[in-house]
């Protein structure tokens, strides 16, 4: 190499600046969902700025956008660094955004010195990371680490009608000449860095968290089906209300889980009665809901009391209970050696390093199981996320950056020097 590469975090600042211009909302988040004409500009953003540096852009079946910068011997696999351009409806400017634009900055530092490696250095920006708009989440890569697309996934409707398999193809097209490569290349190992989107570092006042592994999380679509009845006439022996079950049962749930098992999360984030009438019982009741727990046993039986909960609730008012899985990703470990990675990278930048283990779902999830995997995560303000305030300290962007070049790196000599880093990412034991 000819002089050691180096983020440049006015340029990284400026970027997501950019792009936090494409979806902004008035009250300063960005709402960019997936597959939505915003995603697609900024997939179209992305890919004018790596053919301004000369990387070369392919895309896959799943809308995954690939930029490769080429190494030595472009037979080898490459280090991947990645994560997602798609945001929550009222999502802020860091979520994902800052994993792809570091991760875009790693690619130019390289540039900039004339760096030489090994083996080239790609950059991925995963599809639908969030899966609020169609689920499961984190659906690009899961994609790409099982070789295809669900064919359930394709047929996948978002809230406001459109269907997936035509939102991929529209935004297929908005790269027209980009490759279209098979989904599932090969790669030596992938990182991500990401805010941590919750309290810790910040709290700590440490800017490189080394995520350890990934809780689990199962989404369910519950519906509570009864009788539409007239508001007025209807006396309460004459119900068959799922409205009313669903308030019991949402009650009773949310006064059991969480203050019975501090590590369990049980979020509702979504409900819908149908017909949605002011005078009338409603028919149905839909609404979502998002567990989470490290360990996967108890991850399972948190499932199951929410689905004998719907049922008894639904039998007690005359109404039936029905289930629709929405995702599941057991919880998991990244191997050591990755781990030892980042602090390696971070120590040679005087970062310092905390441990921690991430409570929301990402990307990292599904890679690791076709390659060594680790993430990085960058304290953010208030440990808020999921919300157009998420903010991050200008200095923990550039820390954040840095410990992913570093990262990068150290991968880079350790694959240059024979040293293999073989181990996949691991069911998490109990924790
Ligand atoms: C990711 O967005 C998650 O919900 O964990
Ligand atoms: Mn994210
Ligand atoms: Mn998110």
């Amino acid at each position: 190499m000819s002089r050691r590469p180096a983020i440049r975090p006015e340029r990284l600042a400026a970027r997501l600046a950019r792009f936090a211009e494409i979806g902004a909302t008035p009250r300063g988040g960005v709402n960019r969902q997936a597959l939505t004409e915003g995603d697609r500009q900024a997939r179209a953003l992305l890919a004018d700025l790596a053919l301004a540096r000369g990387f070369a852009l392919r895309q896959d079946d799943a809308a995954n956008l690939f930029l490769r910068r080429e190494g030595g011997d472009p037979a080898l696999p490459p280090l991947l660094l990645g994560s997602h351009l798609d945001t929550q409806p009222t999502g802020g400017r860091f979520d994902g955004a800052l994993g792809v634009l570091a991760g875009f900055e790693v690619l130019e530092a390289l540039e900039d010195a004339g760096a030489r490696t090994g083996r080239a250095v790609e950059l991925v920006s995963w599809t639908n990371e969030e899966g609020c708009r169609f689920a499961p989440g984190a659906m690009g890569s899961q994609a790409f680490a099982q070789g295809q697309i669900a064919p359930e996934w394709r047929e996948a409707r978002a809230p406001d009608g459109a269907r997936l398999d035509d939102e991929l193809a529209l935004t297929l097209a908005v790269l027209p000449g980009v490759l279209l490569a098979p989904l599932g290349s090969p790669i030596a190992a992938y990182l991500e860095l990401h805010i941590e989107q919750g309290p810790i570092l910040e709290r700590e006042d440490v800017p490189v968290g080394v995520v350890t592994g990934i809780q689990g999380t199962i989404w369910l679509e519950v519906t509570l089906t009864g009788q539409a009845a007239h508001a007025g006439t209807t006396p309460l022996d004459f119900r068959r209300d799922p409205l009313a079950a669903a308030t019991r049962l949402l009650a009773a749930l949310h006064g059991e889980v969480m203050p019975s098992d501090p590590q369990a999360r049980f979020t509702v984030g979504r409900i819908e009665a149908s017909p949605g009438s002011v005078n009338a019982v409603p028919e149905s009741v839909t609404f979502t809901v998002d567990l989470r727990h490290p360990d996967a046993a108890r991850l399972a039986a948190l499932e199951q009391r929410v689905r004998e909960a719907a049922m008894r609730e639904a039998e007690r008012a005359r109404c039936t209970a029905s289930f629709r899985p929405l995702a599941h990703m057991p919880p998991l470990a990244f191997p050591e050696a990755m781990l030892e990675v980042i602090e390696t990278g971070a120590g040679r930048a005087g970062l310092p390093t905390l441990r921690l283990i991430s409570g929301a779902f990402h990307d990292a999830l599904h890679v690791a199981r076709c390659a060594p995997t680790a993430m990085i995560f960058c304290p953010c303000r208030d440990g808020i996320s999921h919300n157009e305030a998420e903010d991050v300290e200008p200095r923990f962007v550039a820390a954040g950056a840095t410990a992913l070049l570093e990262a990068s790196l150290a991968f880079l000599e350790r694959a240059e020097m024979g040293t293999s880093i073989e181990t996949r990412g691991a069911a998490m034991r109990a924790g």
